[in-house]
């Protein structure tokens, strides 16, 4: 199996993401991931062993003794959660996943109290969090800043597993596992997740949450993405290039209500304009069709599911939240539990979970 420590950074960096998977695989664990770094490291069985491993873990947890026997196996762990990007449910959900496995935690999520204030840099900043912690889960507003860190600790004395949180406006891999995962659990008893059309609809040129589930759901048959967004914001080119590679089929629109009407999953998603290059930029967009209301819910197909990685503003209007087709508040939830597999994986954990006659 390939090593990162085998490979030079700008040799690393410039590689394909498929082909960066080998490099960030645990030692002995069948393809799992040791680094999560984008969602181009999860093929099918991984995404299907994961949510086999949510579900366990969900399920030990009904009871005391269960919530009580999962805390046994990390309580010997620390995890560093370094969110220097504006963050509630990913930092609580990642808090959580550590919780339930009994790892202990610290947090830094202001720069500006934090030794960076004082002029050092990321890199440095990392390599400290590593002499402590056992794994470092991070969100950042830089791109491939993960990555980077993720070579540099492999390359160090003491390697710790890198989990990225979001970075920049290209990746969230956790988010697209929870989304995944609530896309499994919802048409698990009607089909199966294949044979669908998911729409995208929204800010699909600076969601990093886009990018990263439209990737994920190639891996499943029959899958067709549809993407609705104002024309300023449509989806970038490099999500599109993949899908062609793929075979997969799409379409671009500007018509939700049409979408809605033939969709199975409709994926709503904010206005990212912290990303505005001038202020006030996304404000001239006129965004007025691309939400979610009464209306839209009237066209939805009885099984049809609405989705949103959060935090929203009025992209789904709340009366739509009490429809049993409303997922996004589930889907937080499916956060906590596919996260908690997630590290209890990249412990070498699963089996033993698995197995454990819970
Ligand atoms: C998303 C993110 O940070 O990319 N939020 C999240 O992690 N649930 C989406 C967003 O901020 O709009």
């Amino acid at each position: 199996m390939a090593k990162l420590t085998e490979i030079g950074w700008k040799e690393f960096e410039a590689l394909p993401l498929e082909a960066k998977r080998p490099y960030l695989e645990r030692p002995g664990g069948e393809g799992m991931p040791y680094h999560t770094l984008f969602a181009q490291q999860f093929d099918r069985p991984l995404l299907e062993r994961l949510a086999a491993l949510a579900n366990r873990i969900r399920f030990i947890s009904k009871s005391r003794e269960g919530a009580l026997f999962l805390k046994s196996f990390l309580p010997h762990k620390r995890a560093m959660l370094y969110f220097t990007q504006p963050s509630s449910r990913t930092f609580l959900s990642h808090l959580a996943a550590c919780q339930i496995l009994g790892l202990t935690t610290g947090s830094v999520r202001d720069t500006a109290i934090s030794s960076e204030f004082k002029g050092e840099s990321k890199e440095d900043s990392i390599r400290t969090f590593s002499s402590y912690f056992d794994m470092i889960i991070m969100r950042t507003p830089e791109k491939g800043l993960a990555e980077k860190m993720a070579w540099e600790l492999s390359n160090s004395d003491r390697p710790v597993p890198i989990l990225n949180a979001g970075s920049g406006k290209d990746q969230h891999p956790t988010q697209a596992l929870l989304d995944i995962y609530t896309l499994l659990r919802s048409f698990e008893t009607k089909g199966g997740l294949r044979n669908r059309t998911v729409t995208f609809c929204g800010d699909l040129l600076r969601g990093r949450t886009v990018r990263s589930l439209s990737y994920l759901l190639t891996n499943f048959e029959n899958i067709r993405q549809m993407f609705v967004a104002p024309k300023e914001l449509q989806v970038p080119e490099d999500v599109l290039a993949i899908l062609r590679e793929k075979n997969v089929s799409y379409d671009v629109s500007n018509d939700l209500r049409e979408a809605v009407s033939t969709s199975d999953a409709v994926y709503m998603t904010r206005i990212q304009d912290e990303w505005d290059s001038a202020k006030g930029e996304s404000a001239k967009i006129d965004t007025s069709r691309f939400k979610f209301g009464a209306e839209e819910l009237a066209l939805l197909k009885p099984d049809g599911i609405i989705m949103h990685p959060l935090p929203r503003r009025d992209e789904i209007a709340t009366c739509c939240d009490h429809d049993p087709r409303a997922m996004y508040w589930r889907q937080m939830r499916n956060g906590m539990w596919i996260r908690s597999a997630l590290i209890a994986t990249t412990f070498g954990l699963e089996n033993e979970i698995l197995n454990c006659g819970y």
